[in-house]
């Protein structure tokens, strides 16, 4: 790719020096060559003469022939071009073909992939090589060959060449834990598949996962698939523990934030303020009270007893929640407060 595109801009750049440079290449003639050169030579030696006079009786006469030279060189026809040599003109382009080439090679490029999302940039960069890998893996018939087509195809969400390929692998590795927990969560979810997912290949799908998981417990992404595997189940809690160890082994990993925040509340039942706020304030104010429809709730200056009102009284287009009191209200608060600090 970059090679061609540094062929097409040399092929480019070549072109148009030639193009700019053309004019200059002809032999200019000046057929008043002599003439001027006569002349300025003459306003040059009358100008010297001028300037360094030191008695007046001289100066009419002087000036008279300076200004008659200077008459004779307006009239002659102007001079076709100026004898500018060829190579500050071919260093001042080139310099400028240089910066453009430079700029073309290293920023566009990353300009062109900066419309992309990083995902995207991944997913098109996988979806290129597919047709290689694809081939690659039914030449050499090895797990290593079929993992690397089965990835770059999930990369690229093509999940039924995905599936296909881990297929493949699994018959060569039938314990190559991506393999297994990539095509359960597929199957699991409908995706690469065109017809229905029955009960029984639910159950299956979800096997494989967990078997993956089990075989290699370390890996975040078993942990990640098994707690979205779990969570189809509505297995809330275990879902939630897989996922909290996804986040221990890949605290970079942002991918199951909102569904731990959402896990967290509807499990939470030791903690009434959490309880309470995922039912009636996330909605707006976000699952972590980072703000949504409504402000930010952690960057809130208010006091206890001010908070307390807007709660009770709403505020702007935020509804009243009268029915919020006692203890109720009380751990609400003290979570709101929390996040002040
Ligand atoms: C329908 C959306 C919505 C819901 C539900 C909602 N809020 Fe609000 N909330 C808002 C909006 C919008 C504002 C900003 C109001 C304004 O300033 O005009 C706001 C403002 C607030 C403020 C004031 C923040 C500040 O510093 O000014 C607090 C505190 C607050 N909400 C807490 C809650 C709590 C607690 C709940 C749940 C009991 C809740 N909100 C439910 C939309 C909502």
């Amino acid at each position: 790719m970059t090679a061609l595109l540094l062929i097409v801009v040399a092929l480019l750049a070549l072109a148009g020096l030639g193009l700019l440079l053309a004019p200059l290449r002809g032999r200019v003639t000046d057929p008043d060559a002599a003439e001027r050169e006569r002349l300025d030579t003459e306003r040059q030696r009358l100008t010297a003469e001028l300037v360094s006079l030191e008695t007046d009786s001289r100066r009419p006469e002087l000036e008279h022939r300076a200004a008659r030279t200077l008459r004779d060189l307006d009239a002659l026809p102007p001079a076709p071009g100026r004898k500018l040599g060829v190579w500050p003109a071919v260093t001042g382009v080139g310099a400028a073909l240089l910066i453009v080439g430079v700029g073309a090679l290293t920023f566009v490029p990353r300009w062109q992939l900066a419309a992309l999302a990083p995902n995207e940039a991944v997913a098109v960069k996988s979806a290129l090589s597919l047709p290689g890998l694809q081939a690659q893996a039914s030449r050499d018939q090895t797990g290593t060959a079929y993992l690397a087509w089965g990835d770059a195809a999930f990369d690229a969400a093509q999940y039924s060449q995905a599936s296909s390929a881990y297929a493949g692998a699994l018959k060569l590795d039938p314990r190559q834990p991506r393999a297994l927990r990539r095509l359960g969560i597929m199957l699991l979810t409908g995706q690469g598949t065109q017809a229905a997912v029955s009960q029984e290949q639910t159950s299956q799908a979800f096997l494989l996962v967990r078997t993956a998981a089990q075989l290699a417990p370390n890996d975040p992404e078993s942990q990640l698939l098994l707690g979205y595997a779990l969570n189809t189940f509505g297995e809330s809690k275990l879902a939630l523990a897989a996922l909290e160890r996804y986040r221990t082994l890949e605290p970079q990993g942002r991918d199951a934030d909102d569904l731990i925040a959402q896990l967290r509340a509807s499990t939470d039942q030791t903690d009434p303020g959490s309880r309470l706020y995922a039912q009636s304030c996330a909605s707006c104010h976000g699952a972590n009270g980072l703000g949504g429809v409504g402000p930010n709730l952690h960057e809130s200056r208010l006091s206890r007893a001010e908070l307390q009102s807007v709660i009770q009284n709403g505020k702007g287009t935020m509804p009243a929640y009268p029915n919020i009191k006692g203890a109720a209200l009380a751990a609400l608060l003290d979570k709101l407060e929390g996040w002040q600090k």
